[in-house]
């Protein structure tokens, strides 16, 4: 069995995660604002209800989810995973209308937290002697700016970095860090982009149209990609992987 901790386990992508990852035997803490109902029959799952916004008692939450996991489920784990899966898209739109709270908010959400739960991981499986991995949820985003994206595209761009640079200075021969980009994946944020208006996001037509041509991809297929990746932590041989590699 493995263990798996995933933040914003509740909808699209890391739903599709830790449902494969439970259908797969192994243990999942989920970690987002809503409670998660294991709709599984492995009983190893853990929903932690947390706004990742504001990180204040997350590591005492999961601290005791960790001792609860240790407790009812005492076998060997022989990989530990951390995926920092949860993001926001928001806020879009001119930096100048942007409401300074929304600004702090993604910065938080999406490289605050990723930085934080990182290093409580590392700090709390310290001793595990099996292997350890950190994904970092990335995005074509990261690579290219894109209009009216100034948070999304500069937070998934820092964690990018953050990953290359972690991995630089882990001396753990059994750690792993991976920066993985999705793709285009049909999923609530992907509907929220759609929604938006020309004068939010000049680009939406091209977003719309990937929809109606149906390219978008299935968040359980990338799920399994990742998982299989995961699965074999040993030839992980790089920090940053694309979806597209699995093609
Ligand atoms: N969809 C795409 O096309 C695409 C493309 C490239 C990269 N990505 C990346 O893939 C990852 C997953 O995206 P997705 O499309 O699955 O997004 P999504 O459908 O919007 O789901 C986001 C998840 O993050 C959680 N979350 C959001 N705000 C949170 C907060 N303040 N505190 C705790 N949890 C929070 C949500 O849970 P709650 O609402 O319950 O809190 C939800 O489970 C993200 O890192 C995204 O940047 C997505």
């Amino acid at each position: 069995m493995d263990l798996f901790i995933i933040s914003g386990g509740s909808r699209g992508f890391g739903e599709a995660l830790t449902k494969l990852a439970l259908d797969q035997d192994h243990g999942v803490i989920a970690i987002s604002r809503y409670e998660i109902q294991n709709t599984s029959s492995n009983l190893a799952f853990y929903s932690i209800s947390h706004d990742l916004s504001d990180f204040t008692g997350l590591t005492e939450k999961l601290e005791k989810t960790l001792h609860l996991f240790e407790t009812h489920h005492p076998f060997d784990l022989q990989s530990v995973h951390l995926i920092n899966n949860a993001a926001l898209i928001e806020p879009v739109g001119p930096l100048v209308n942007l409401e300074p709270e929304a600004i702090q908010k993604s910065i938080r959400v999406n490289l605050e937290s990723p930085i934080l739960l990182t290093q409580f991981f590392l700090q709390h499986f310290n001793h595990f002697e099996g292997w350890k991995t950190v994904t970092n949820i990335s995005s074509g985003a990261a690579f290219r700016p894109i209009p009216s994206w100034e948070l999304y595209c500069s937070t998934k761009a820092g964690l990018k970095m953050f990953s290359e640079n972690l991995d630089l200075d882990l001396m753990d021969q059994k750690a792993k860090v991976i920066s993985f980009s999705p793709g285009i994946m049909d999923t609530s944020m992907q509907k929220h982009i759609r929604s938006l208006s020309p004068s939010q996001f000049p680009r939406v037509v091209d977003f719309q149209k990937m929809k109606e041509e149906h390219q978008l991809r299935n968040p359980q297929t990338v799920a399994s990609c990742l998982l299989q990746l995961l699965s074999l932590p040993e030839q992980i041989g790089k920090v940053v992987y694309d979806v597209q590699e699995f093609d």
